[in-house]
């Protein structure tokens, strides 16, 4: 029985080994593609696309809008990896299953990661369509991918999450979204383990505890990224109001995706955009 740290470092040499037969350079930088935002992968340069499947030790997508495949190229000349869908809690995967992927980054040594999700509106100040800047997360379940053993390889046992979502790179998100004079919120994203929706009951309470955004992904793999000393930022998708925010309405998942692919093109290009300013900082 091979450890997890082995389990990762395989994922990692067969991501590296098939770059290397094609001459694409790995990036530090990755980004995961939320429910129907993962077109933005198919706009990349000269990429190699890995399905998940071929990946040795990934768990299987199972969800119908996330394609399942890694693809590692460039986005406008810039070096990127690009997840078209994760895994998710409610499939059945645990929070290790979940962000296996995240650790699978660390070994490769990206250092950035862009976490995308499409979110339900808690705030009354948003509309489908909007996207919000993550600020910082409440998490009400006990469980954690970091729950279990701590091999050191991966990061400290107790971590800090003062900075989850790094500022500096919050900063780059808000620069960015003014030069291309797009709106952008920012909030607490609050993570339910789905895969039903939320109750109007459960979104008064989460809005009483200071939540903007409510969504089914992200929050796991942030908390490992943090572990790990990446630098996180994460933009929601408002896809929808959440579950009585708006009275007589219901949540139905062909929305969630409608309205994902709707906002497609602000959303590309508030990612192109921090992705430039990215190399900039970086230089
Ligand atoms: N709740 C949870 N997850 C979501 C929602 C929602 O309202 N919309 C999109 N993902």
């Amino acid at each position: 029985m091979s450890t997890e740290r082995e389990q990762v470092q395989r994922a990692a040499a067969y991501i590296k080994e098939k770059a290397c037969e094609v001459g694409v350079p790995l990036a530090d930088t990755a980004i995961v593609l939320g429910s129907g935002l993962g077109f933005l992968a198919d706009r990349m340069e000269n990429a190699l696309r890995i399905p998940y499947a071929e990946i040795p030790g990934f768990p299987v997508s199972t969800v119908a809008s996330h394609a399942g495949v890694l693809s590692v190229g460039t986005l406008n000349g810039k070096p990127l990896m690009a997840f078209s869908g994760r895994f998710h809690y409610y499939e059945g995967y645990d929070f290790r299953t979940v962000t296996f992927y995240v650790r699978v980054l660390f070994c490769l040594g990206v250092h950035t990661l862009m976490l995308t999700n499409a979110a339900g509106g808690i705030n009354e100040g948003f509309v489908p369509g909007d996207l919000m800047l993550i600020s910082d997360h409440i998490k009400l379940c006990a469980d954690s991918p970091e729950r279990g053993p701590a091999d050191p390889f991966f990061g400290l046992r107790f971590f800090d999450m003062t900075e989850t979502y790094t500022p500096r790179l919050r900063e780059l998100a808000k620069e960015s979204a003014q030069a291309l004079s797009l709106s952008l919120h920012e909030g607490v994203y609050c993570f339910m383990g789905g895969p039903q929706f939320e109750t109007p009951a459960e979104i008064r309470a989460l809005r009483l505890l200071g939540g903007d955004a409510v969504g089914m992904s992200t929050v796991p793999e942030a908390i490992v990224a943090s572990r790990c000393g990446m630098n996180v930022l994460g933009i929601s998708c408002i896809t929808n109001m959440a579950a009585g925010v708006i009275r007589g309405t219901h949540i139905n998942d062909d929305e969630v995706t409608e309205v994902a692919g709707r906002t497609s093109g602000n959303f590309s290009a508030l990612v192109c955009e921090i992705l430039q300013r990215l190399e900039r900082t970086d230089a």
